[in-house]
């Protein structure tokens, strides 16, 4: 049977797997995708109306404290809505101690009693129902909420896997109490680096399962797998040495929370510091609608015009499975594109060849000649990004 039907018949396995544990579970229980990065190229103001896709909603969060005028954010996953309608819940009536045990720690002894008492009569009728379900996952004190999810999952599997690697822990710990780049490249070259690239680490790294758990699809993985001569578990390994050997790990709240289980006070996101958390309270977070539907459905709903759009790196995701949408989809962002307007999203395409040949509109116009891409731009931010996971990095902006 030929290489590509075997393959079709393994993408099409992959591809059920993905579908069955996507649509019925939170993917994202934290954004893994760097706002202070994005705020660089945004410039959010007063007069700015974004599109951003929900994920765990920690970047909406973010992006508000710059006092836009209003943030819709949509996500076809109700569940990753509905996360972020108990951290507004969380935020509207909670204490700030309580607040970050549940969202900083990701545990609070007495949240069960807190969601019933505070939290769940703000929540709609879908968050309600699941979180009646999953309340638990804050309450378990040698747990975390972070190990939960399916990227939590995942989190979970390796510090279960820690436990029989006591040296690789322990190191693991020291690295994220260094506060000099030295010291934090001392210990991962020396104590890290050695005992945590086995043959298990990587064969497991480059098991489809494994991505399908951190909601990477069996295209974005090949993409990733093609772009690097060792695969993904290369692509890995060159990611995180980045980030442990060239960024200051004592800020990099993203990689602490999965490799640790919790933020700190000091590395946390920014709706989690104490000063955001009161200007969030005192209002900013009225500025933020949510809508559970695709974003095309969103933007074909009614006549709202948008200055910026975050759209994550979903496209990666329809690009494979639903072109003919994604060429639906940009038109819909053009056609509610403020003149000013800016877009921005990641991929795991460092150029996303789908993009090339998409065209838009009644005339079937060139989606490249409707955009002005700023790739210096991109270029001069990627080594900042404290993820660093995604090979490409694209802002865009509108060309009337
Ligand atoms: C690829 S993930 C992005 C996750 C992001 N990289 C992160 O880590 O925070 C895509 C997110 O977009 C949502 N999504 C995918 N396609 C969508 C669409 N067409 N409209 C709205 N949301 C979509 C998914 O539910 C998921 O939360």
């Amino acid at each position: 049977m030929a290489d590509k039907q075997r393959a079709t018949l393994a993408d099409r396995f992959d591809q059920k797997v993905f579908d069955a544990i996507y649509s019925r579970a939170l993917v994202y229980n934290t954004c893994w995708e760097d706002p202070a990065v994005d705020r660089q190229v945004l410039n959010i103001g007063a007069d700015d109306r974004l599109l951003v896709i929900t994920s765990a909603g920690c970047n909406v969060l973010d992006y508000v404290l710059l006092g836009p005028e209003r943030i819709h954010a949509v996500d076809a996953n109700p569940r990753q809505n509905a996360l972020l309608e108990l951290k507004l819940a969380g935020i509207r009536q909670l204490e700030f101690e309580d607040f970050f045990a549940a969202f900083g720690r990701g545990y609070h002894p007495r949240f069960e009693q807190l969601y019933r008492q505070e939290l769940r009569a703000e929540l709609t009728p879908f968050a309600q129902v699941f979180w009646d379900k999953r309340v638990r996952w804050f309450g378990s004190p040698n747990g975390s909420f972070y190990f939960h999810g399916l990227s939590g999952i995942v989190a979970k599997s390796f510090h279960a896997y820690l436990q029989f690697r006591p040296k690789l822990a322990t190191s693991i710990r020291e690295l994220f109490e260094t506060r000099s780049l030295d010291d934090q490249r001392r210990i991962y070259d020396d104590r890290i680096q050695p005992l945590f690239w086995t043959p298990g680490v990587n064969w497991t790294l480059s098991r489809q399962f494994t991505m399908s758990m951190l909601g990477v699809p069996h295209p974005q993985r090949k993409e990733v797998q093609q772009q690097h001569e060792r695969g993904v578990a290369g692509f890995v390994r060159e990611s995180i040495e980045y980030v442990f050997r060239q960024l200051p790990v004592w800020t990099n709240y993203f990689w602490m929370v999965y490799l640790r289980g919790s933020y700190s006070e000091q590395c946390c996101p920014e709706y989690l510091k104490a000063d955001n958390f009161a200007a969030l309270k005192a209002g900013l977070v009225d500025r933020i609608e949510l809508h559970t539907c695709t974003v095309a459905e969103l933007l074909a709903e009614d006549e709202r015009v948008f200055s910026k759009y975050v759209l994550l790196d979903h496209m990666d995701w329809m690009s494979s499975y639903h072109p003919e949408a994604l060429a639906e989809e940009w038109a819909l962002i053009l056609k509610r594109a403020r003149a000013d307007a800016r877009i921005i999203f990641r991929s795991a395409h460092a150029a996303p060849t789908y993009l090339e040949s998409l065209e838009v509109g009644p005339r079937g116009t060139l989606l490249h000649d409707r955009l002005r891409f700023h790739p210096e731009l991109a270029a001069s931010l990627q080594p900042l990004d404290r993820v660093h996971t995604y090979a490409g990095f694209h802002i865009a902006d509108v060309v009337a």
